[in-house]
Parts: structure tokens; sequence; C-alpha cells
């Protein structure tokens, strides 16, 4: 190892709908400190609930082994995520293994920010280049409430402050948004990004998990959002920067930036996902709505080969024929049976 010629393992697999395999989300921990309503509620993740425990999460050196062998069958993009995956002790240490896997070009972050003020030099010196943090809103009411109790508003911006210190540029900042909520802050939201070279996207509040007690009147259509801002701020549609991106984009017609939607209830994008997902616990999962993932760790750790590893990958993405967002509703889109948000980071 250590050439900086990818791994060949006969090209990308595509899957039942013709879909290739290019981006891997891999969740490092399943921890995370704040209880979003959305994703962790507080009355079913007490304190005490019990997380992986340490051994039965794949070692950093399992994660660059794995992160190989996607490589080799077509994945040039890495997202780290959680829980909170600056839970993770060391994560700098991860970072600068998987920057250095031949074939990755793109190596990201998501994280709620509160812990990311210590550490963006580190991560950005161990080749890290791009961050997405979570703010829901600016208002410390509402960001107290959409943390369950446990984030400040404050501490994420002085994350904001210090990975720009630290030589990030163009963070993007993530918001759900629910209806009653936080929508009514959106545009306080944006006048303060507005301007900064950041851009803020607005995901649609989306029926993850299983403990969220979603309900479609909460979920606020992409395009009344657009609307809205656009009475503040007339908004120009700008062409996706690859295909498949999940954001539409949009820039401020006054030239102060750029703005994105993620519209997966109203307007699903199942059509060209590319997205495997990588649980801490080693298990891979084809869609963000699984009800089951597909264990690596078990072959890992019993000493099964490249060659059978990358094989037992293949063979999980031909076979897949998820688009649960396309049928969201519908019978075929089975029950209640989805993998946790936290699990497997979004
Ligand atoms: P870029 O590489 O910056 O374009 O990132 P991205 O668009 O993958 O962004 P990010 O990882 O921040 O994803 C934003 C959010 O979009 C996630 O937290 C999810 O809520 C949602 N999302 C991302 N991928 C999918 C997907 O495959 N299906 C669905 N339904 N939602 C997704
Ligand atoms: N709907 C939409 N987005 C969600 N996220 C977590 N839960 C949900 C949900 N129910 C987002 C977070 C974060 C990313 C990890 O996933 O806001 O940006
Ligand atoms: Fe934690 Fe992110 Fe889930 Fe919120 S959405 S509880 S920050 S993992
Ligand atoms: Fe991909 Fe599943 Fe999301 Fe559709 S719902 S875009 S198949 S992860």
């Amino acid at each position: 190892m250590g050439a900086s010629i990818p791994l060949r393992l006969d090209g990308s697999p595509r899957d039942l709908r013709g879909r290739v395999l290019r981006d891997l989300r891999i969740s490092v921990v399943d921890r995370c400190n704040f209880r979003c309503p959305y994703c962790m509620p507080e009355d079913q993740y007490p304190r005490d609930h019990e997380f992986l425990s340490k051994a039965e999460r794949l070692r950093f050196e399992e994660i660059e082994r794995l992160a190989r062998l996607f490589a080799g069958l077509g994945v040039h993009k890495l997202r780290l995520t959680g829980g909170e995956p600056l839970l993770r002790r060391d994560l700098p240490e991860l970072v600068r293994k998987l920057a250095a896997v031949p074939g990755i070009d793109d190596l990201a972050l998501t994280t709620n920010g509160s812990l990311l003020a210590a550490q963006a030099q580190a991560l950005r010196d161990a080749g890290l280049r791009r961050i997405t943090l979570s703010l829901d809103t600016i208002v410390p009411e509402t960001f107290r409430h959409l943390s369950g109790g446990r984030g400040e508003v404050d501490a994420v911006l002085a994350a904001i402050a210090a990975a720009e210190q630290a030589g990030f540029r163009r963070l993007k900042i993530n918001v759900v948004v629910m209806r009653g909520t936080n929508d009514g802050e959106v545009i306080a939201l944006l006048e303060h990004f507005r301007g900064s070279g950041h851009i803020v996207r607005f995901i649609e509040y989306m029926d993850v998990g299983t403990c969220n007690d979603w309900r479609h009147d909460q979920v606020v259509p992409s395009a009344e959002l657009r609307a809205r801002i656009a009475a503040f701020w007339p908004l120009v549609a700008l062409e996706p920067n690859y295909g498949g991106e999940v954001a539409r984009r949009y820039a401020f017609a006054d030239g102060q930036g750029e703005v994105g939607f993620i519209s997966s209830v109203t307007e699903p994008f199942c059509g060209d996902c590319s997205r495997a997902r990588l649980s801490a616990d080693g298990k891979l999962y084809t869609c963000l709505f699984a009800g089951a993932g597909h264990d690596l760790r078990g072959p890992l750790r019993a000493g099964a080969s490249d060659e059978e590893l990358a094989g037992l990958i293949r063979a999980v993405w031909s076979a897949r024929d998820d688009r649960y967002s396309e049928i969201r509703g519908e019978a075929s889109a089975g029950g209640r049976e989805h993998v946790e948000m936290y699990a497997i980071g979004g």
C-alpha cells in the first residue's frame, strides 16, 4: 500500500437501477452530545442509553481498509459523520489516513459544531478540506430546544469562526426546517450568513429513523420556503456542481452568496443516488431509510481478503433497489423499520 495508484477492483458496480457507487458516508460513532428532537429525542435517548462499545466500533485501520476497497470500486468522495463525529477520540488521525487513500478526491465532515472550535486546526492540518455544520436557527432559545437542551448557538458560531481561522472556506450550514418550530427564523439566519461566503442549505424535515413522530404537516416544502426567501432577496437558479447533487443551488441576485434546498420529501432525488453508508459498527446501508445493514465487520475481523470484502460490497450494491423517498407513503415503502439517523449520520 502507500502507492498513489487506486486499488483496481474491476470498476464501479451498478445497482438494479443502473446507479453507480461514488460516495461513501462513514459514521465513526453513534453517540451524540445533542438530542435534536428530529433525530434522537431526549425522552428516548436518556444519558444512560447504551450506544456501541469501543470494541463494537470499527478501528481506524479497519475504516481505512474499507475506504481503500470502496475507492477501488469507484468511490471518490468520503464524508465523516456520526452521531457527532468529533466525539470520536483522535479523529484527525483518521482524517490523515483517509486523505491518503488513492482515488479519494473529496473528504468532508458533517458535525453539529459544538466541539469543532478546539479541533478545527488539527483537522485542517490532517487534510480535511470541507466541513458541513448543522445549525437550525440563530435564535438562542430555539437552538436550545432543537439541541434537546444541550447546546448553545454561540458555541457553533465560535466554531465557525475557528474553522475560518483554520483556513476552511465556504462552509455548508445545514438547517432542518420544521413548520411551527424554526421556519419563522430562516430570514434571520440568512441575514446572519448572507455575504459571509458560507452556504446555508435548508433540508426538508424527513421521516428518518423510528422515533421522531414525523408528520407530513411539519414539512415546509422547499418551493414554499424559496418563495418566502425570494420575497426578501430575489434568487437565481444555479447549475448543479456535479451530477446527483442533493441540494438545488440558488444565488442571491444581489451577489451576496448562495443558498441551497434539499427537498427529499417533495422533490426526491433517488434517481441518481450514488451514496452508500457505513455505520460505526461496520454495517453497509444502501439507503438512508434502509431497514437493515449488511455486516462487513464480521468478515473483516474473520480474516477475509481484500478481494472477498470487495466482492461482498459489490454484491450488496449490485442487488440494491432502494428509492424510499420516491415511494414514501406507498405500501411497498415498507413499515417503520428504518435505521436510526444517528447510526448512519444522515
Ligand atoms: P455535498 O458533498 O457538500 O454536496 O454534501 P451533501 O449534499 O451530501 O450534504 P450533506 O452530507 O450535508 O447532506 C445534507 C443532508 O441531506 C443530510 O443530512 C440528509 O438530511 C440529506 N441527505 C443527504 N443524502 C441523502 C440521501 O441520499 N437521501 C436523502 N433522503 N437525504 C439525503
Ligand atoms: N430530517 C432531515 N434532516 C435530518 N438530519 C437529522 N435528522 C433529520 C431529519 N429527521 C440532519 C441533521 C444534520 C445531518 C446529520 O442530518 O440536521 O445536518
Ligand atoms: Fe446529534 Fe446530529 Fe442527531 Fe442532532 S441530528 S442528535 S446533532 S446526530
Ligand atoms: Fe438514496 Fe435512499 Fe435517499 Fe433515495 S431515499 S436518495 S435511495 S438514500
